[in-house]
C-alpha cells in the first residue's frame, strides 16, 4: 500500500532529521576525539540512523551490527527475556562502544543490551537514539545522546517499520489510527 493512504501527519520532516543528525555527529566527533570509538547498531530499525550518521562522524571510528529477538508475553522485552540472534565478531573489551538505536520506548531493550555489552568490559557504553518516547518508558536506561523526543505516538519511516515495511522513508510519519485499529 502506498505510504501516503497510512500517513497521518509527519512528526519529523527530512530535513530537520538530517540537521539534527549532523549536530549529533559534531558532538560524537569531540566527544569521544582520539578514542577508538565502536558505532554498535541494533538491527534492523538503527541501519538508516546509522548510515547517516556515520556519514556525519568526522573521527576514525568503526562499525558493528547485533540483532536481538524477544520471547515472553507480547511484544515485552525484559531481561533475561532477549537472545541474541546475530553477535558480534569482534570484542569490545577496552573498547569506546556507542550503541545506535532508532527508537528507545518502553527501554527493555536497550536496558537488556547494555547489560549483555557491560559482561565484555568495554572502556565505555553509551547510547545514541534518534527517538526517545520517553512517555511509555517502563525501565530506567541511560540515553546519552538523543536527537529527538517524541510524543507516544505509533510512528513509522526512517528505519522504523509497520509490518516490515515503509522503513525507506527519509522522514518520521505518524500512523492513521484506522490503520492500527483495523479488525483482522
Ligand atoms: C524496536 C526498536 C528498538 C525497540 C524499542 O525494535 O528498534 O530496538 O523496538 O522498544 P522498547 O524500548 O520498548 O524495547 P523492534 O523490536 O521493533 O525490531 P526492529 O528494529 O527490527 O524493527
Amino acid at each position: 500500500m502506498d505510504y501516503r493512504n497510512i500517513l497521518a501527519e509527519v512528526l519529523v520532516p527530512e530535513d530537520k532529521l538530517q540537521a539534527r543528525i549532523k549536530e549529533l555527529g559534531l558532538t560524537i566527533s569531540q566527544d569521544y576525539a582520539g578514542q577508538d570509538l565502536l558505532l554498535l547498531c541494533i538491527l534492523r530499525g538503527g541501519v538508516m540512523f546509522l548510515c547517516d550518521l556515520m556519514r556525519q562522524i568526522t573521527i576514525p571510528h568503526a562499525i558493528d551490527f547485533m540483532a536481538i529477538s524477544s520471547y515472553g508475553a507480547g511484544a515485552r522485552k525484559s531481561l533475561g527475556q532477549v537472545r541474541i540472534t546475530l553477535d558480534l565478531n569482534q570484542s569490545i573489551e577496552g573498547r569506546h562502544v556507542l550503541v545506535v538505536e532508532d527508537i528507545v520506548d518502553t527501554g527493555h531493550t536497550i536496558g537488556a543490551v547494555l547489560e549483555l555489552l557491560e559482561a565484555r568490559r568495554p572502556a565505555s557504553l553509551k547510547v545514541c537514539t534518534l527517538l526517545d518516547k520517553s512517555e511509555r518508558r517502563e525501565v530506567v536506561v541511560p540515553l546519552h545522546y538523543v536527537g529527538f523526543d517524541i510524543p507516544n505516538k505509533f510512528v513509522f519511516g526512517y528505519g522504523l517499520d509497520l509490518d516490515e515495511l515503509y522503513r525507506n522513508l527519509p522522514f518520521i510519519g505518524v500512523v492513521k489510527p484506522e490503520v492500527y485499529l483495523k479488525p483482522e
